[in-house]
């Protein structure tokens, strides 16, 4: 997608490592890996990245896990992200892992780490952007899974900074993982929740109230509740917001519906996000091109979203700072 408009440095707070496997990687991991596929070329993959709402999508999502078997793959993966993120402006990412689409089909949490974290390790040097892991729990298994998986993850504090809930929403309330995300505080985990994109306004509540979240990832339903708009607005609740996944996903028909410029104009803290760009149509700044143009923002608009970026990471304040007036000297 080519973009009018040259990108700001960001940060990137809601992206799923799996969410980034582009179809030629996943064709030639399969290769490396002898997996098998069920699409017979490029072309009929390609055709398959395209849905009808959440679950449409996490059927194929974690169908093509199945080409992630070793530490290499995992390095592979991160390092195609980190490129095209660094091209579109990103200087810091907050990635997610679902370690249990891996543990669950018998590759080891190991391996995941293993290779992730060499890739992550050297996102800085290679690429100029510094990234961190947010472990998921899959809200559509049994919470005593996310239990287990809890303490297994400790060993790598350096590189998994928090935890967050994400997979099929409805009918999976935040509340489910009170006690899963009681101990992530305990450990001085960071604490993050999606909430509100297929789901309801009190799955927001819930995800603030019992999970203690200090972000809510999309949030998009939260404008249905004017009593939760002014506990978002007060606490200045970051809202991870992910234009392009909302449309392929349907929860709009139009990008120019999108609720994204009536938060800012609300004074919600949000940002933009590309959620999984390799299955949505585009990466960071493909996302903030498209909603320019969509919703009419303003260059007011795009620094509004790339300060509530930083401000809304988990950097140390000195970093976040350093961040700003690089971004402030950055021309628009
Ligand atoms: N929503 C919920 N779970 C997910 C998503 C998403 O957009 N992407 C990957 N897992
Ligand atoms: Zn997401």
């Amino acid at each position: 997608m080519s973009s009018p408009v040259p990108p700001l440095p960001t940060a990137e707070l809601h992206v799923h490592i799996e969410g980034t496997l582009e179809p030629e990687l996943a064709f030639s991991l399969a290769a490396r890996n002898g997996t098998r596929l069920r699409y017979a070329h490029l072309d009929a993959l390609r055709r398959a990245y395209s849905f009808t709402d959440l679950q449409s999508f996490l059927d194929l999502y974690y169908e093509l896990t199945a080409v992630l078997q070793r530490p290499e793959d995992f390095a592979d993966l991160a390092e195609a992200y980190f490129t095209r993120a660094a091209a579109q402006g990103v200087r810091h990412a907050e990635v997610f892992v679902d370690p249990q689409a891996h543990t669950g089909r018998g590759v080891p949490l190991e391996v995941v780490m293993e290779g992730l974290g060499e890739a992550f390790r050297r996102a800085e040097a290679r690429h100029g952007l510094s990234a961190r892991l947010i472990a998921c729990f899959l809200r559509d298994r049994d919470p005593a899974e996310a239990e287990d998986l809890l303490p297994r993850l400790l060993p790598y504090r350096d590189l998994v900074i928090g935890v967050g809930l994400d997979s099929a929403e409805v009918g999976f309330p935040p509340e489910l993982f009170e006690r899963v995300f009681a101990r992530a505080a305990d450990e001085g985990l960071h604490r993050v929740a999606h909430a509100g994109e297929e789901g309801p306004p009190a799955y927001v509540w819930s995800a603030l109230d019992r999970l203690g979240v200090e972000r809510v990832d999309h949030g998009n339903r939260s404008l249905e509740d004017p009593s939760l708009v002014a506990r978002l607005r007060e606490e200045q609740v970051p809202l991870t917001v992910c234009p392009l996944s909302n449309l392929a996903l349907r929860s709009i028909d139009r990008l120019d519906a999108h609720p994204l410029r009536r938060m800012l104009d609300a004074g919600l803290a949000a940002t933009v996000n590309s959620d999984d760009p390799a299955y949505f149509g585009g990466y960071l700044h493909d996302n903030v091109a498209a909603v320019t143009r969509a919703l009419g923002l303003t260059d007011g608009h795009r620094r509004r979203l790339a300060e509530n970026s930083f401000r809304a990471s988990f950097l140390p304040e000195a970093d976040k700072e350093r961040h700003l007036a690089a971004l402030a000297a950055a021309r628009s």
